[in-house]
């Protein structure tokens, strides 16, 4: 379990508030506007520095504060041995994050403590633009594979020197060579990459879609970005003009995208609602179920408002799920009458109650009757 105590001071309406001990499932719940998204924007911020709200980061330090900290006693390696964890970033831009007493960069702190979040926005990965079924992929294949962050890196590289100089007009085409030389092997070896995760990431989609959502197939298509029978040298000689034309390159990684069929059809124009969450559910509950089988490590899972959209069924076999992951998860809701009960008597569950930004810990369900 990556994560035993924490800590967070100066998030949103969280002025000064511990969470101890943890469990491995966590249920937080009290009213509307109490605080409970604002502790899992915090844990997100602990991994990623950032919130994962579409907001700028000062909007999460709370109002009339400098700075935000969150502190933790840390697992993520699964050695045995909780060490302290704390990031800390001021309004000013200064972002300091240590782990075990040696500073992090935010690589290595992505890195250290990999986290998912399920929530409103989770519909995204079905209805919004391929590049947030990039990040996924990205974030699947960064915590997969150490080569691939090289490779990613390299791409944007060249990938921005190639459009820089589209944009110039004038290209000197021994300039040009060597530039277009290094896309494609980048571009190659980082697709190759993506590849090879979404084709281990299979399996784990099938077996979590098959628990959560029964009676629908959901097929997983990846398109590197352009026809991998022509060839990317070919394809980029000949759609040169445009690029040219456009001032960007058309084709390569950058356009890749992962499709969501049912039959002929997108899942995005097909499914429900409370289907769309359990589809995108199971792909991101896949990810950490292979994220574990790969490095034996536990992933950390933010669900906002676990129940919404769904029927009691689905709720439950989502919960029975995430009991038999190795996950250590955070969940939230309104109301915590069906959550506290729905879990097997030796599942490591805590209940935690949030009023006006205050966190009481309420012990195991069961410990309150
Ligand atoms: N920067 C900030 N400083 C202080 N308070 C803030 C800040 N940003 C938001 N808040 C307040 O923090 C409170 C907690 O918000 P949060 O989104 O965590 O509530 P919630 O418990 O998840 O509610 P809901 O059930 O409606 O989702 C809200 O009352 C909000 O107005
Ligand atoms: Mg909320």
């Amino acid at each position: 379990m990556p994560l035993k105590q924490l800590k967070i001071q100066h998030v949103r309406n969280l002025d000064d508030v511990s969470l101890s001990p943890l469990s491995r499932i966590n249920i937080l719940y009290g009213e509307n506007g109490s605080g409970k998204t604002s502790v899992l924007e915090a844990i997100h911020f602990l991994g990623l520095t950032r919130s994962f709200r579409n907001s700028q980061f000062k909007h999460l330090v709370s109002e009339g504060q400098e700075q935000a900290l969150v502190f933790a006693q840390a697992d993520p390696l699964a050695t045995g041995q909780a060490k302290p964890l704390g990031v800390e970033r001021h309004l000013d831009g200064q972002v300091r994050a240590r782990y075990a007493g040696s500073s992090l960069g935010a690589t290595d702190l992505a890195e250290l403590l990999p986290i998912q979040v399920i929530n409103s926005d989770t519909f995204d990965l079905l209805d919004g633009s391929p590049g947030v079924r990039r990040q996924f992929l990205d974030w699947g294949a960064f915590h997969a594979d150490p080569a691939f962050i090289h490779q990613w890196r390299g791409f944007k590289r060249a990938l921005k020197q190639r459009n820089s100089l589209l944009k110039c007009g004038k290209i000197d085409p021994r300039v040009r060579r060597v530039w277009d030389a290094e896309f494609i092997q980048y571009a190659e070896q980082m697709t190759a990459l993506r590849q090879a995760y979404i084709d281990q990431l299979k399996p784990d989609f099938e077996a979590a879609l098959g628990a959560l959502l029964q009676g629908i197939e959901v097929r997983l298509l990846f398109s590197p970005g352009w026809d991998q029978g022509k060839g990317l040298e070919a394809l980029l000689h000949d759609s040169f003009e445009r690029d040219l034309r456009q001032g960007f390159t058309s084709l390569g990684p950058q356009r890749a995208d992962l499709r969501f069929k049912v039959g002929t059809l997108n899942a995005a124009d097909r499914l429900s609602r409370g289907q769309k969450k359990l589809v995108v559910s199971a792909f991101r509950l896949a990810q950490g179920a292979l994220f574990h089988r790969l490095s034996n490590r536990a992933c950390i899972y933010l669900i906002d408002d676990l129940p919404s959209e769904l029927d009691e069924r689905h709720c439950r076999q989502f919960c029975e799920f995430l009991q038999a992951s190795a996950n250590q998860c955070f969940i939230t809701c309104v109301d915590p009458a069906y959550l506290s009960r729905i879990w097997q008597p030796e599942t490591d569950v805590a209940l935690f109650r949030v009023e006006s930004g205050t966190l009481t810990h309420r012990g195991a369900p069961g410990d309150q009757e």
